[in-house]
């Protein structure tokens, strides 16, 4: 096998806040597919950096009187401490507030100048003159200057779906300081993607790029139309780097941020007197970047038109996840399921959470649920029925007898192992951690039955088998150690625990193909105890009482204009009072069903419909037309569940047959939102 030279990042988490296992998801999938890479030899370095800059950051270090240096200063020794803790390990771990970060930016900045790809212009925008600072959309909120919605934010109305500017806004508030902003002018410096479009559509077609998806968004999002310019600056004061010869202007944060990527790279190859171009220019070495669905425009447009600008490789490959859910829904901090890593690591270990997260990855951007029950299920019925419980019976008599010197005959058992290895690395490298945690979970039951049947427990009690007990413990440790090495890259701890055991390091994939022989067995310390699922209520219930807790502090301090975030808005249920009382026998004649998209179609001669087919299961379809079009890609919606009218009378339309209709929120045009079923429901049932 040739060895690889592979660069890997997981997305620089924001120096505005600390890690939740939302953001976890994509740290442990990075750094599975990491350990996994260097266990195969290949020559694999994973970097990663706080992202330090920006507004949000500017303001957080005001609210609690330091300076953002001292602030960025304590989240990243926290973030780096949580990192260390779920045994994500990087080789290098930087800032973007770092001395070569500011010196790639700059020599960034000097090609995109030289190449004629930036233009300035003047941009009007609300200045907050209580906090001396421009406000960016989501620090404003005021009346829609279409409808006249009360509380709507700097970049689109949520009522009556308009997008404007925030200037526009009537009655404009800063949500920062409750006071009232001023208009002023200011200039801004746009990077011109539309010239880089060749390149980047050459890259998105590159095959291996992206996940289809991810290809298909893009081009139907985005590359279909003119690509718009990007704005890279900010006016002070922001934190962040000043932009040479601008005095008063600073890139904007998703222009620097990225850069951190290469900047922290540098850094590494400082430390190791590596060379950065072996890295970054390199067409024989691989960059592969992790990132969750929020930030696949940042990376898949802006970020290779950049690269390519400074003449930098573009990236192999770019691994987009899905967000996390809680028991189906959005994490939240009322439910208390909005969990910090650190309260995790209070109640429950790191390696349940990393192999579980295991068991529900692919390599797709399908949101994944951590639902409790199953948590607990899985991690008990796998890690310690099955993994830890065949070390655990067998181990004792491997310390009296030790290993044989020659591997007895085990019909087969270890040679099918070591002939899956090729199979399960191939799932890991695919990125496919579950079907790799499936394959090794098959192994573990295989090697379970042949405990089953030997029972060495019985042997240990007849001093004339103790031939035959060495034999059984050879066969069941060497099953044993080979679903160890196979599970590294998930479980270090047990890794290291089961390397002491054995007295060998199970640092390399290809030792799954010789069995261990003439070897003496250290003693047995339990690996793994059984997960509670009062644990793991209790971190929920606590995660609850301190999020209440922090909302009550922070309204108390809020000043001005009382920017209540925390209570949602009740113009919606003005907009539309409720409708008259009904009985469940009303109700009841509404018959909703779950059902799920087959297809769907843009309508050419209707200017908001999509002609979707649904299936209700089986043969049962029906053809609906929604007036979903401006917000929703017709790509997107195929696979999904949605909820439909059923029982609708057909209505002939001059495109075709309606035959029910589908359940959405939302005022119309871009502002509509699907209703979906919790994970669990199928086509063809009955919404009661
Ligand atoms: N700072 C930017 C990234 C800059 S990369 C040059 C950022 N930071 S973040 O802290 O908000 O998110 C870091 C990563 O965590 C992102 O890839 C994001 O998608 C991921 N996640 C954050 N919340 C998540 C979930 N709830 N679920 C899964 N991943 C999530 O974005
Ligand atoms: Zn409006």
């Amino acid at each position: 096998m040739p060895q690889r030279q592979i660069l890997v990042t997981s997305a620089l988490p924001y120096a505005n806040g600390p890690i939740h296992l939302g953001h976890l998801v994509e740290y442990i999938q990075t750094d599975i597919w990491v350990r996994f890479q260097k266990m195969r030899g290949h020559r694999t370095v994973y970097v990663c950096a706080d992202d330090t800059h920006g507004t949000a950051i500017m303001l957080s270090a005001r609210k609690h009187g330091i300076s953002e240096e001292q602030w960025i200063g304590q989240m990243s020794q926290q973030h780096q401490q949580d990192f260390a803790d779920f045994h994500i390990q990087f080789d290098q771990y930087g800032s973007t507030h770092s001395s070569e970060n500011r010196e790639l930016c700059q020599q960034i900045w000097a090609q995109a100048l030289a190449k004629k790809l930036i233009d300035s212009r003047d941009v009007q925008q609300l200045y907050d003159p209580e906090q001396s600072t421009f406000l960016s959309d989501r620090f404003v909120k005021g009346k829609c200057p279409k409808c006249g919605a009360p509380d709507q934010a700097g970049d689109n109305c949520d009522k009556c779906g308009h997008t404007y500017s925030a200037i526009e806004l009537i009655d404009p508030v800063s949500t920062i300081s409750g006071s009232q902003p001023e208009i002023r002018s200011a200039p801004h410096f746009f990077f011109q993607l539309e010239k880089c479009r060749e390149v980047v559509e050459d890259w998105i077609a590159r095959p291996g790029t992206l996940q289809s998806e991810t290809a298909n968004y893009l081009r139907g999002h985005f590359l279909s139309d003119r690509l718009r310019d990007w704005d890279l600056s900010r006016t002070a004061p922001y934190f962040g780097f000043e932009i040479p010869n601008q005095p008063g202007h600073y890139w904007y944060v998703w222009f620097d941020a990225p850069v951190g990527y290469i900047a922290t790279t540098w850094q590494w190859c400082q430390s190791q007197g590596e060379n950065l171009n072996d890295w970054w220019r390199n067409p024989a070495a691989e960059i592969h970047h992790f990132i969750g669905k929020d930030i696949v425009y940042f990376h898949t447009l802006f970020w290779p038109a950049i690269l390519h600008t400074a003449e930098y490789a573009l990236p192999t490959r770019v691994h987009v996840h899905g967000f996390l859910t809680v028991n189906g829904r959005k994490m939240s901090k009322r439910d208390g399921t909005f969990i910090r890593g650190r309260k995790y690591l209070e109640h429950v270990q790191p390696a349940y959470l990393r192999y579980y997260y295991a068991t529900k990855l692919g390599d797709n951007q399908d949101d994944l649920d951590l639902n409790i029950a199953e948590f607990v299920e899985k991690v008990n019925s796998d890690l310690v029925n099955k993994v830890v419980n065949l070390v655990s019976r067998c181990a004792k008599f491997g310390t009296q007898t030790g290993l044989s010197a020659r591997y007895p005959d085990d019909e087969g058992r270890f040679a099918y192992a070591a002939a899956q290895s090729e199979v399960i690395a191939a799932a890991y490298d695919a990125g496919e951690l579950s079907k790799a945690m499936r394959l090794i979970m098959e192994l573990a039951d295989r090697a379970n039955q042949f405990v089953d049947q030997a029972q060495p427990w019985k042997l240990a009690k007849v001093p004339e088998q103790v031939d035959r007990l060495r034999d059984v413990v050879t066969i069941t440790l060497n099953l044993y150690r080979q679903i160890a090495i196979y599970l590294a890259p998930v479980l270090p701890t047990l890794q290291q625990q089961s390397a002491q055991l054995l007295g060998e390091p199970l640092n390399d994939w290809r030792l799954a193909q010789q069995p261990l022989l003439n070897q003496s067995i250290g003693t047995y310390a339990h690996f793994m105890q059984r997960l509670d699922i009062k644990d793991v209520e209790k971190m929920i219930e606590e995660t609850k009482q301190e999020n209440a807790a922090a909302a009550a502090a922070d309204s108390a301090t809020t000043t001005g204009g009382g920017a209540t975030t925390n209570v949602d808005s009740d113009a919606a249920v003005l907009a539309e009072p409720l409708a008259a009382e009904c009985t469940i026998e009303d109700f009841g004649k509404v018959d909703l069903r779950v059902a799920r998209i087959l297809s769907a179609e843009e309508v050419p001669e209707a200017r908001k419909l999509l002609k979707l087919v649904v299936s209700l299961g089986g043969d049962q379809t029906r053809q609906v037309f929604a007036g979903i079009k401006a917000a929703y890609n017709p790509a997107d919606l195929v696979g999904r569940l949605v909820v439909i009218v059923a029982n609708l009378k057909p209505r002939q339309m001059k495109f075709g047959l309606s035959e029910g209709m589908v359940c959405a929120a939302g005022s119309g045009g871009a502002e509509v939102f699907l209703l979906s079923p919790d994970s669990g429901a199928v086509p063809g049932q009955r919404v009661h």
